[in-house]
């Protein structure tokens, strides 16, 4: 009994490396999955036409588009419940959207999604997120 007092006590001083050392607990939490960061605002006039309209649907449109936003989950189920991929979920990945189709549904809403106003995406900004999105003509 006697030498497990100073082994006790080390492991005490030392908890940080114990700690450390100690195996994963079984059934824990899962891992915390990667905060999902948006491109910045392309700098500049926001009024202005040519725009990096991938940068801006990800900075607009991202917190509801990207994987795991609201939107892409809505999508998702949709686009599962018409016959087709999940990845289909993502805007990004749709093939069969129009620009615009794209602009009518920003300035107008979209059952779950809401209207953005022209504060919010100006009219240069949705002409080139319609340009990137819109893979299905104008
Ligand atoms: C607040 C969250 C939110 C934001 C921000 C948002 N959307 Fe949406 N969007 C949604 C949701 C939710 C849906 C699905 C609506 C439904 O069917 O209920 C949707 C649907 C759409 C659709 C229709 C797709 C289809 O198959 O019907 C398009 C296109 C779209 N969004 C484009 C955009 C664009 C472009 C932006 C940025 C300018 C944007 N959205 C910003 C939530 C959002």
């Amino acid at each position: 009994m006697k030498p497990l007092l100073p082994s006790l006590l080390l492991c005490l001083l030392a908890a940080p490396i114990c700690g450390r050392a100690a195996a994963p607990i079984p059934n824990g939490p899962p891992p915390i999955p990667p905060y999902q960061m948006r491109a910045a605002l392309p700098a500049g006039d926001r009024l202005a036409a040519g725009k990096d309209g991938a940068a801006l649907f990800s900075n607009r449109c991202g917190a509801c588009h990207l994987a795991g936003g609201m939107g892409t989950n809505l999508l998702t189920k949709q686009r599962m419940a018409a016959g087709e991929p999940p990845e289909n979920g993502l805007l990004a990945n749709r093939k069969d959207l129009t620009q615009t189709a794209v602009k009518v549904i920003v300035r107008h809403g979209k059952l779950a999604m809401p209207r953005l106003t022209r504060v919010e995406v100006t009219d240069a900004e949705l002409d080139a997120i319609a340009k990137y999105l819109g893979k299905a003509g104008p």
